[in-house]
């Protein structure tokens, strides 16, 4: 059978990520966007942001024909069978999410499809709150192409898990397949894809309505926040009582089935280009339902003050921290990705500035990114022994992999007077604490 043709409007993590998966199973994808730069770099190969081996994946399959970038959209939507779109949807002020670019990127697929005769079918994998598909999208692709879903168009709803640091590993083996349909035929069509495309490791695929799967995929990430909010309140709570540690707690209540072990690890507390706007998403649309939702609002609450600790512990260790060196390892929102959107260093950089602290940071690959919003506030350093130098205290706020490597002689060795903040639980409680001052997240003391 031939494989269906695909394109792409979005070269974001899920864009790409998706073009990428499917060119590697040998379906021909077309990508699309405005930003000639962005074109350009993805026709050789290169990724518009760092994840762990999604280069070398990229330019296998640019050079093997089955990926390409183009800016003209009308082309990428005339010469394929199915549409993915996978635009931004960032947060507007009051919370709510920001439709514009689904709006028009709606608008320029359906006037393109316009111009097509044969079926086509378009599946939204934006983030969206319940109701934008059958409200916006089906409206707007149906009035700008002539054509009428059901007809001749075909409309799906199929939100995208995938994790930052992992998006290619989880585009290739997704725990589960949501598809909301418009229609029967629409469903088919994009079941039978993904079925042809995982073969015999497809996972459960979920059939469901518009509605449901766009809210499936807010219920999933404000879920997996409430786990984080819910640890990091049980954290906090063990700070306050001697010798209670998080982390036994956390292993002990995850190995109960029903809770999993799964995001249980307390820290400084989500970050990233997700949980902290679909929450805020999903706050926000309650509220326009007339519904207050106190849980999802307690979980941001949490998460709100919980960078807080981490200067609470430095306080404990130096008293008023103006004037002390601060080292802080970590920027990115979570290890492997240089994405500082909502990482939890930028609050605590900033609480840190203003006590008066004079900071240094390093990060593997996100100090780029953390410069164009600090500049030279704080300074960089090139290593993680460079960073702790002469300084007073250093916080770890993401836990990468090469910081779990260091042993307490790097931290006695290097620093001025040596204060360890763990604010991610990577080092050992009872080795680091016998070497140097020690405080950690979820740690009685
Ligand atoms: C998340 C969802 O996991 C993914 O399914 C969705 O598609 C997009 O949002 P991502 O933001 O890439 O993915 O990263 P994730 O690994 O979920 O971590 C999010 C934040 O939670 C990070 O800041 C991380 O440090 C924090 N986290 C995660 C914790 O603090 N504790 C945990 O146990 C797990």
């Amino acid at each position: 059978m031939k494989k269906q043709s695909i394109s792409i409007v979005g070269t974001g993590y899920v864009g790409i990520c998706t073009a990428i998966g499917f060119a590697t199973k040998g379906y021909k994808v077309i990508t699309s966007t405005h930003n000639p730069k962005k074109a350009t770099s993805i026709n050789k190969g290169i990724p518009p942001f760092y994840e762990p081996d999604l280069q070398e994946s990229l330019q296998k399959v640019v050079r093997n024909g089955y990926l390409e970038c183009t800016l003209d959209r009308e082309e990428a939507i005339l010469n394929t069978d199915i549409t993915f779109i996978a635009t931004a949807t960032p947060s507007q002020p009051n919370g709510s999410i920001n439709l514009q670019h689904i709006k028009n990127s709606t608008r320029e697929i359906a006037e393109a499809l316009n111009k097509k005769d044969a079926y086509h079918l378009l599946v939204v994998k934006s983030t969206v709150v319940p109701g934008t598909t059958q409200n916006i999208v089906k409206p707007t692709l149906e009035k700008n192409s002539n054509k009428q879903c059901g007809v001749n168009l075909g409309l799906c709803m199929n939100p995208e898990f995938l994790r930052e640091g992992s998006a290619l590993h989880d585009t290739l083996n997704p725990d589960r397949i949501i598809i909301g349909e418009y229609t029967q035929k629409s469903g088919d069509i994009l079941e039978s894809l993904y079925k042809d495309f995982y073969g015999e490791k497809t996972p459960p695929i979920i059939r469901t309505n518009l509605v449901s799967a766009e809210l499936i995929k807010y219920a999933s990430n404000a879920f997996l926040a409430t786990k984080i909010s819910f640890i990091n309140t049980i954290a906090n709570i063990c700070q306050k009582i001697p010798k209670a540690d998080i982390t036994a707690i956390a292993k002990a209540i995850g190995l109960d089935k029903r809770i999993s072990p799964h995001f249980l690890n307390a820290g400084l507390g989500y970050g990233g280009s997700c949980f902290p706007k679909d929450v805020k998403a999903l706050i926000a649309f309650s509220k326009s339902l007339g519904y207050d939702s106190m849980l999802i609002k307690a979980v941001e609450d949490v998460n709100n003050t919980q960078p807080q600790q981490a200067i609470e512990l430095a306080k404990k260790h130096l008293g008023n921290l103006r004037n002390k060196r601060i080292a802080l390892l970590g920027l990115a929102f979570k290890p492997n990705t240089d994405d500082m959107r909502e990482a939890r260093s930028i609050p605590i950089i900033n609480q840190l500035l203003n006590e008066g602290a004079d900071v240094t940071a390093y990060d593997p690959v996100a100090v780029s990114n953390a410069k164009s919003i600090f500049g030279d506030k704080i300074k960089y350093a090139s290593s993680a022994i460079e960073c702790l130098k002469n300084t007073d205290c250093c916080i770890i706020v993401t836990e990468w992999q090469e910081f779990k490597k260091l042993k307490p002689e790097d931290f006695k060795q290097n620093m001025k007077t040596p204060s360890l903040i763990d604010g991610r639980r990577i080092y050992n409680p009872e080795e680091f604490s016998k070497k140097l001052k020690f405080a950690a997240i979820g740690l009685g003391q």
